[in-house]
């Protein structure tokens, strides 16, 4: 097993990854188009955790210049429980590490019980702040 940098060779796998994980919430954003360019514009930042035949495990990293963001976390139930999620976060700290940004955000979604359990093991805190956004260009 190794954790390695996402590729864009991997995203039609890892989008049925998290399809599969129903605490991952993928929205209009995740398609394969804007994903790649999200990997070209943070190069090195999103992992997998790959079995050397399979993706068993994926997340979503990249910062604006000041703060990382970490999304879409997920490690397929059968290899929970044995690290790979903290090695994930990991391999995404390094990272932001080396281009200079040393805060990271999580999204956790209220109801997600091995979110909410998890992310205090990796030294995150939840924080208060409400979210606004607005969509334009014709998005949802
Ligand atoms: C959250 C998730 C990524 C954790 O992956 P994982 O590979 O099981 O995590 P690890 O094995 O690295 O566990 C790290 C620590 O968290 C703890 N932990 C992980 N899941 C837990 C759970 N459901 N309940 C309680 N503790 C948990 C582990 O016991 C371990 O604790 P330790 O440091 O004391 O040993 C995985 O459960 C998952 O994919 N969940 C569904 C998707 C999801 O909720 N993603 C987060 C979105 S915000």
């Amino acid at each position: 097993m190794i954790v390695r940098v996402m590729t864009l060779a991997d995203l039609s796998e890892v989008l049925a990854l998290w399809r599969a994980v129903p605490e991952v919430e993928l929205n209009d954003s995740d398609t394969p188009e804007q994903l790649a360019k999200y990997l070209a514009h943070n190069p090195d930042l999103s992992p997998v955790a790959f079995t050397g035949r399979d993706i068993v495990g994926a997340a979503l990293c990249g910062h604006d210049g000041r703060r990382g963001y970490l999304n879409h976390l997920a490690v397929v139930a059968p290899y929970r429980k044995q690290g790979l999620g903290s090695a994930l976060v990991e391999h995404c700290l390094t990272h932001l590490s080396r281009v200079g940004i040393s805060k990271c955000n999580a999204f956790v979604l209220p109801d997600n019980s091995s979110g909410r359990a998890f992310w205090p093991r990796m030294q995150f805190q939840e924080k208060p702040w409400p979210l606004w956004q607005r969509s334009f260009d014709g998005a949802a």
